[in-house]
C-alpha cells in the first residue's frame, strides 16, 4: 500500500544517505583504507550515536571533488525515487564541500544541482537544498557556512539548519548565524529534541526562531511543549528508523510519534541517513502503518503538512500537493 503513495521527505543528510557500496568505491578509486567503519556484511557499523558521527565523517572524507558529489546525488535521488519520494530537501554542509571556502562551495553547490536536474528528467524527482553548519564543528565555523549560505541563497538552496552533536552547545551560541541565514531569505530548522530533552527544543524555538525542527521526538517528554507545538504549528521532521537504530525507543510501537500525531502536532516523515539505519521511505511508511494502524488517510495528511512545511517556492508547492 505505502509503497505507490507519492512521498515528501524533508529530512535527509546527502552524505548520509551514501549506499555503502558506493562509499566502498570512492575509497578503492583513492587507494583510502576505510574498511573499519563497515562490519562484515558490508553495511556502515557504529555503536551509538557520537560513533555513528565519526562512522559519517570517515565516509565522508572519501567524497572529495564536485564530481564525486554529482555521482552521489544521482545515487541517492535514485534510491529516493524508487521509494516514491517526488520531492526531497537534503542537508548540505559546506564543511564537507569545500571546506567552507565560497568558490569552491560554488562548484560542488554546481554539480549537486546537475546531478539533481538529471535526476528530475529521468525520475521527476525534485530536490531542494538545506545548508548546514555541524554544531560540535563551533559557532566560529557555522559562522563561515552562514557566510556561503547567504551568498548563494535563492534558486534551490532554500533553508538553513543545525546538524551535529546537540549536546554540545547552546541554540543561541549560533543565533548570528541563524539571523544571517534569515536575512538572505533562507528558510530555518534546527535539529533538537533527538539527545537534548524538552529545553533543547523549546531553546531552538525560542533563540533561533525555527519554523521547523530536526527530530523534537523528545517534547513529548513536557506535555505543555506538546500543547505549545501544536498551537504555534510548529513542524517536527521525525525520523523513527533513525531513532530506533540510534536506540533512542526501543521499538516502533514506543515511538512517541503516535502521540504526537494525536495530539494534533504537525509531523512529518522522514529516513535521516537511510543506509545507516536500513531504512528507506516505504519501510519507515510500512512500519508506521503496522505500529499505530495508519491509514492512506493519516499518509495523504502527512503528505498535506510535509508539502505545506517544505521550504520551496509556492510554484512548486502546489506541484507537489
Ligand atoms: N547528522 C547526520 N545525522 C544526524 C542526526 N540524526 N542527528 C544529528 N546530526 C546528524
Ligand atoms: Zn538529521
Amino acid at each position: 500500500m505505502t509503497n505507490t503513495l507519492p512521498k515528501i521527505e524533508l529530512h535527509l543528510h546527502l552524505e548520509g544517505a551514501a549506499p555503502p557500496a558506493f562509499i566502498r568505491g570512492l575509497a578503492a578509486e583513492k587507494k583510502m583504507d576505510i574498511s573499519g567503519i563497515f562490519n562484515a556484511q558490508g553495511h556502515y557499523s557504529y555503536t551509538d550515536f557520537w560513533h555513528f558521527l565519526k562512522v559519517y565523517e570517515a565516509a565522508t572524507e572519501t567524497l572529495k571533488t564536485p564530481r564525486d558529489y554529482h555521482r552521489l546525488t544521482r545515487a541517492v535521488l535514485e534510491e529516493s525515487a524508487a521509494s516514491g519520494v517526488i520531492y526531497c530537501e537534503t542537508f548540505l554542509s559546506p564543511d564537507f564541500c569545500g571546506g567552507r571556502d565560497l568558490g569552491a562551495w560554488r562548484e560542488y553547490l554546481h554539480a549537486i544541482r546537475e546531478a539533481a536536474d538529471e535526476a528530475e528528467r529521468q525520475d521527476g524527482i525534485v530536490l531542494r537544498g538545506i545548508v548546514t553548519p555541524i554544531r560540535h564543528f563551533g559557532p566560529e565555523k557555522a559562522k563561515q557556512t552562514a557566510i556561503c549560505a547567504a551568498e548563494t541563497a535563492g534558486d534551490w538552496i532554500v533553508g538553513f539548519g543545525l546538524a551535529g552533536d546537540e549536546k554540545l552547545g547552546k541554540p543561541k551560541d549560533f543565533a548570528w548565524s541563524f539571523d544571517a541565514a534569515r536575512e538572505a531569505g533562507l528558510r530555518l530548522t534546527c535539529h533538537a529534541g533527538e539527545w537534548g530533552g524538552p529545553d533543547s527544543v523549546r531553546d531552538a524555538v525560542r533563540d533561533l526562531q525555527v519554523e521547523r525542527i530536526g527530530h523534537g521526538v523528545r517534547a513529548i517528554e513536557d506535555p505543555a511543549l506538546v500543547e505549545e507545538l501544536a498551537e504555534r504549528g510548529t513542524v517536527l521532521e521525525v525520523c523513527p528508523g533513525s531513532n530506533i537504530a540510534l536506540g533512542l525507543y526501543p521499538d516502533w510501537r514506543r515511538h512517541p510519534v503516535g502521540q504526537l500525531y494525536d495530539r494534533g502536532v504537525k509531523i512529518t516523515i522522514s529516513t535521516d541517513d537511510p543506509p545507516f539505519f536500513h531504512t528507506t521511505m516505504t519501510r519507515e511508511y510500512d512500519r508506521l502503518a503496522d505500529a499505530f494502524d495508519w491509514d492512506a488517510g493519516v499518509f495523504a495528511a502527512i503528505a498535506r503538512t510535509s508539502a505545506e512545511a517544505a521550504f520551496c517556492d509556492t510554484i512548486m508547492k502546489d506541484k507537489i500537493l
